[in-house]
């Protein structure tokens, strides 16, 4: 029997294509996705990532808490005007630690991957409070609450939380966890011994973000804008008509 007509058997036969056709898409499956799971490099480790500070940890909360993802994605994609408008395209270590990831998937506001350092903490103050008084045009909603929500370490569970990170991989030391809540305070007060804080969470930026006395929700909020995307050195790479080129 030549093959074909092997062949002609199963594709006379409605059950037995079915059959055949999931074994292949299963083993065809397997193999593609099983090794990702058990390979190191799945994600290229880069320099400067690392896990997020606990009050950038919990500004990250209260963007998840806000559902901001709604509007924003954070995702530069590897196309041209992606990357004119937004800088480099987004890096799969760069949401390593992000659990869940932040991706969205709808862009009624603009990407937020490499916002930090994009505004000042007062424009973020005054665009959080009444995003209209920023920009007339738009349509995002005002969170001027965020300022009154004053929190603490403590009433927070701020070690709670990272320990809950690290029970699904993120590497929080001991020693970032013994400290989550000093290291919490001391990012949000310059004036503070913030020199250990900053060691464990290098690239950390140090200061009353809302200029306001007491850690705010505000506060929490900021420091994690102002760090999204800064945590790689792009610098020796250049913006060329073809893309980013190191
Ligand atoms: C209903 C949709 C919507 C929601 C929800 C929303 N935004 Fe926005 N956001 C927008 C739009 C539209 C803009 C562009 C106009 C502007 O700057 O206000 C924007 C702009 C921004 C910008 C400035 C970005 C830039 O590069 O200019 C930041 C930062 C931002 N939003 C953060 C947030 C955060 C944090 C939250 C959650 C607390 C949030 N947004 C919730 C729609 C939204």
């Amino acid at each position: 029997m030549a093959i074909l007509d092997k062949h002609k058997i199963l594709e006379t036969n409605a059950t037995l294509l079915l059959v055949f056709s999931l074994l292949v898409v299963t083993v065809g499956g397997i193999v593609e996705i099983a090794p990702l799971f058990y390979l190191e490099n799945t994600i290229e480790e880069v320099d400067g990532v690392r896990p997020y500070s606990p009050l950038e940890l919990q500004g990250r909360e209260v963007y998840i808490r806000e559902g901001c993802y709604v509007c924003h994605s954070q995702m530069i994609r590897p196309f041209r005007d992606e990357h004119m408008r937004y800088g480099h395209y987004s890096l799969a270590a760069e949401s390593m630690y992000d659990r869940p990831f932040q991706w969205g998937s709808k862009r009624t506001g603009p990407d937020l991957a490499r916002v930090g350092g994009k505004y000042s903490d007062a424009w973020h103050v005054q665009h959080f409070i009444e995003p209209q008084s920023v920009v007339p045009e738009s349509i995002m909603p005002k969170y001027a609450f965020l300022k009154d929500n004053i929190i603490t370490a403590d009433s927070i569970h701020i070690q709670d939380l990272m320990e809950t990170h690290r029970l699904v991989g993120v590497p929080y030391t001991d020693e970032m966890i013994a400290n989550a809540a000093l290291d919490f305070r001391n990012q949000a007060d310059f004036d503070s011994d913030w020199d250990a804080t900053v060691e464990r969470y290098p690239g950390a930026q140090v200061r009353n973000f809302d200029l306001e006395p007491g850690i705010s929700e505000m506060d929490a909020l900021i420091a994690y804008m102002q760090m999204l995307g800064t945590l790689v050195d792009f610098s020796d790479f250049e913006q060329t008509p073809d893309g980013w080129q190191r």
